[in-house]
Parts: structure tokens; C-alpha cells; sequence
């Protein structure tokens, strides 16, 4: 057999093993695809048990419950980290942000800028205090609010670590991104502040001394912990984020 002949029969085996390798990565997009619309809404209104994906159900008697506010609770084995509870009576910090990618021209640096005017903002990150992986949830776990403000304006992007670092450290989570309704596919409504619930910045800065100084107020902002726990970790939502880098 000649040098072209065995090319000949040695191309068409390839391409099938190609074609069958394409198969397979579609069939697993499919799937994933299949995943994610299932796990949507990942919370519902209607009953905590719907909320299976990114905040489980709180076992009976855990320590999810805001009565119970100190070190001693007991922590169910196995959990993740987010259900470590702090105390939220001991907070004495206000507002804080980590932003790594500061551009000024973004809308939530504008925002930070005109909220800042109203009520004291602590900025972390790179060209800012420093603040270590480490260190990150227990210094934020100081503070009674958390800016997580999406670096994209798009509807349905929706960071999810950003909040999932606020409600890891017990701040209620302050959103600038997709509207309302797309954050409570995620998140109880009562979790988190929209800024969108604000005509300006000046009354959310208000709102946010105003629940500074009532305290039983903010405490409301943890009374879906009763009955929910969130989740740090969802294939459906690392799916999502693999769609995106691949878009
Ligand atoms: C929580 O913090 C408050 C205020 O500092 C304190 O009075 C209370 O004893 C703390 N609770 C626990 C269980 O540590």
C-alpha cells in the first residue's frame, strides 16, 4: 500500500473518532444546559423546601436561626463554611465593598461615589486596604452591610460570589446589577437590599443608618435563616459560569 493510499483509509477513522468527541461535548452541554433550566428558580417564595440550589433548607434545630447568635451553636457535620454563624449583635462596621477591577467610568464606581456622600463606605482591594483571601470573611463578618455591585450591567449577570461573600460573613448583601426578580431566583427577598428600591442615593444612604440604629429592623434581614441555608457550592451554577467563559 502506498504512502497515499493508507492517508486515504487513515483520515475517515479520524474524523469519525472527531465527529464522536464533538457528540460527546455537545450531549454534555446539553445536559448542563438541561441542569441549570431545571435548578431555575433556585428559590421560591412559596415554600423554603423549593429551595434546593443555591440555599438549602436549614435542618430543624440548626443553627441558622438569628436567636441564636453566638460561637456555641451547634454546626451541623459536614457543612460548608457558609453556615457558620456569626454574631450579628456584635457588629460594629457599616458598609463594605472589595472591588479588584476599579474603573472609574463604571457605573458602580459612579454609584460608590455618589453613596459615599451619604454614608461611610469601606473600600477594599487592589488600590485599596488590602484584604487577604484569608482574612476576607472575618473581616467582613464586622460589618452590617456588603456593596456587591456587578462590574457588568447585563440583564441575568448575575455574580453569585458576590453575594455569596456577604451572606458567608452574615452582611446583608446591597445589589447593583439585574433587576429585583432576577436576584430572587437566587436569594429570598428579604435577604438583601436593591438599590433599585431607592430613588437616590441619598435614601438608600439614610436606609442604611436608619437599619444602623434599629436594630430588631435589621435583624429582619436574617429571619429567612430560619428555615434556609446557603449553599457556597452548585455544578448547576459552575456550569453557567463555563457557558459564559465560553461565549
Ligand atoms: C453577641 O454580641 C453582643 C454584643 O457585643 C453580646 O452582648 C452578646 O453576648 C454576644 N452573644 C454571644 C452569644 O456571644
Amino acid at each position: 500500500m502506498d504512502a497515499l493510499g493508507w492517508t486515504k483509509t487513515r483520515w475517515p477513522w479520524q474524523q469519525c473518532l472527531l465527529g464522536l468527541l464533538l457528540q460527546l461535548f455537545l450531549a454534555l452541554c446539553f445536559f448542563s444546559y438541561l441542569r441549570v433550566s431545571q435548578d431555575t428558580p433556585l428559590w421560591s417564595a412559596r415554600s423554603g423546601a423549593d429551595a434546593a440550589e443555591a440555599l438549602d433548607a436549614a435542618p430543624k434545630g440548626s443553627s441558622g436561626t438569628v436567636s441564636c447568635q453566638g460561637a456555641p451553636c451547634p454546626t451541623p457535620p459536614g457543612s460548608s463554611p457558609a453556615s457558620t454563624v456569626v454574631n450579628v449583635s456584635a457588629k460594629t462596621e457599616l458598609v463594605a465593598w472589595v472591588v479588584s477591577n476599579w474603573r472609574e467610568d463604571s457605573a458602580r464606581v459612579r454609584y460608590y461615589h455618589l453613596l459615599k456622600a451619604h454614608v461611610q463606605v469601606d473600600v477594599y482591594g487592589r488600590s485599596h486596604k488590602p484584604l487577604p483571601e484569608k482574612a476576607m470573611a472575618q473581616q467582613l463578618s464586622r460589618y452590617k452591610f456588603y456593596l456587591a455591585f456587578e462590574n457588568s450591567l447585563h440583564p441575568d449577570y448575575i455574580t453569585e460570589k458576590l453575594w455569596r461573600n456577604a451572606l458567608e460573613a452574615w452582611a446583608v448583601p446591597v445589589v447593583l446589577g439585574p433587576s429585583r426578580s432576577d436576584y430572587e431566583q437566587f436569594l429570598p427577598p428579604d435577604a438583601f437590599i436593591h438599590v433599585h428600591d431607592f430613588q437616590s442615593t441619598e435614601e438608600l444612604g439614610r436606609y442604611l443608618q436608619a437599619l444602623d440604629k434599629d436594630h430588631a429592623r435589621y435583624l429582619s434581614y436574617f429571619r429567612w435563616r430560619e428555615t434556609l441555608r446557603p449553599r457556597l457550592f452548585s455544578w448547576a451554577l459552575m456550569f453557567c459560569k463555563a457557558c459564559r467563559q465560553l461565549q
